[in-house]
């Protein structure tokens, strides 16, 4: 079966007279006298991680949030050990490896996904590897394949969440942990909080369940249902916004009013050939400097109508910022906008941006 038909398919209810959708499970405990909801999981739970398991090809785990699942990846590395990850990356992780050395539990390093080579190294005599790609917010491309199938001494855990399964799989790559921020593309509705770790193998998947339970970082039920819903739609969400986001891409790349564009899909950007030979669709998520710095930035995303000035991204609703404006994201270029690209009607949104930019 196709990923696209997985995601509408899998996760029912299987037999007799049951309904169609798992309903929402609003249980801590189970009539079977050792089921407790926050070890055993719940129906609710267990549907979405069919469907998220099956599209990344292993066992998936729902956490409370992506940070939830981050974190219960990150509680793997030993005392002593050594991390490495992207120079650019989501902050939540980088903040959390940082307080990990801060407190004397581990050493860490930043790279560029893009130096191949120094991955290959580095991961080497690493104990957890966490790569980005593409990354946040500069959609830098790692070379998946390359890293992935050089000798490691530890986990090699791939943050899944701008491709989003549809369109890369790290598994398959020969990563161990596939993560996902489930409030992004997956749940795809701005309207939740959930995260997950997908695996292949049962030991590792226990040891991450262990974290689950222990650490308490437990979906909701209401948000598990919401997120089985949401993904539900991520194939048509995905392909309306990536080809929008390519459109958007190549005319703000041809306007005179931005400096630069960040898209893996435009011929244009240094990781083209590796994203075209590793990506199944280039993604939905674009970056762009606007001319004039941070002040004609702020202009631009103030100015804005129909996209959102909002942070986070992944929802059916275009939302943009600007990112260097975030605490803790100032080494970032000042005039740099994040878009992330909804399912509206593309002229309205080229409309919109070309207006802002004016
Ligand atoms: C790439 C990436 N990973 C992880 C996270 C964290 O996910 P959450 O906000 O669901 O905790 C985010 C959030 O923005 C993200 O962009």
């Amino acid at each position: 079966m196709s990923a696209d038909s997985w995601v509408v398919w899998a996760g029912r209810p299987q037999g007799g007279d049951e309904p169609l959708n798992t309903p929402i499970v609003a249980a801590s405990n189970f009539t079977d006298a050792s089921s407790y909801a926050r070890s055993t999981g719940t129906p609710t739970w267990e549907a979405f991680e069919a469907v998220l398991g099956g599209l990344e090809g292993g066992s998936a785990i729902a956490f409370s949030t992506g940070m939830a699942a981050a974190s219960a990846v990150i509680d793997l590395v030993p005392v002593g050990g050594h991390v490495v990850l992207p120079s650019d990356c989501y902050q939540g992780v980088a903040m959390v490896v940082a307080d990990g050395v801060a407190a004397g539990r581990f050493t860490s390093e930043q790279i560029a996904v893009t130096e191949t080579t120094r991955w290959i190294e580095a991961i080497s005599r690493a104990d957890l590897a966490w790569v980005e790609s593409p990354t946040n917010p500069l959609l830098e491309i790692a070379d998946l394949a390359a890293i992935a199938s050089a000798p490691r001494s530890g986990l090699l855990a791939v943050d899944n969440t701008f491709a989003t399964p549809l369109n890369q799989r790290p598994l398959q790559s020969g990563a161990d942990i596939a993560v996902h921020s489930v409030t992004k593309f997956i749940g795809g509705h701005s309207d939740l909080m959930m995260g997950a770790t997908v695996v292949r193998d049962e030991g590792l998947g226990e040891r991450l369940s262990r974290r689950r339970s222990l650490g308490g970082a437990t979906p909701g039920a209401l948000e598990a249902f919401l997120a089985a819903r949401g993904v539900r739609t991520l194939a048509v969400r995905l392909e309306r916004s990536q080809a929008t986001a390519a459109s958007l891409a190549r005319r703000l790349a041809a306007d005179d009013r931005v400096d630069g564009v960040r898209y893996p899909g435009l011929e244009t950007h240094p990781g083209h050939a590796v994203a075209a030979a590793q990506l199944h669709g280039f993604g939905a998520m674009v970056s762009f400097e606007v001319r004039g710095g941070a002040e004609a930035a702020d202009r631009v995303c103030r100015s804005i109508r129909l996209v959102h000035h909002t942070t986070s991204l992944g929802g059916v609703e275009s939302t943009m910022e600007r990112r260097a404006a975030v605490a803790g994201q100032e080494h970032l270029p000042a005039g740099l906008i994040r878009l992330s690209v909804g399912i509206e009607a593309p002229e309205d949104l080229w409309a919109d941006l070309s207006q802002a930019l004016g």
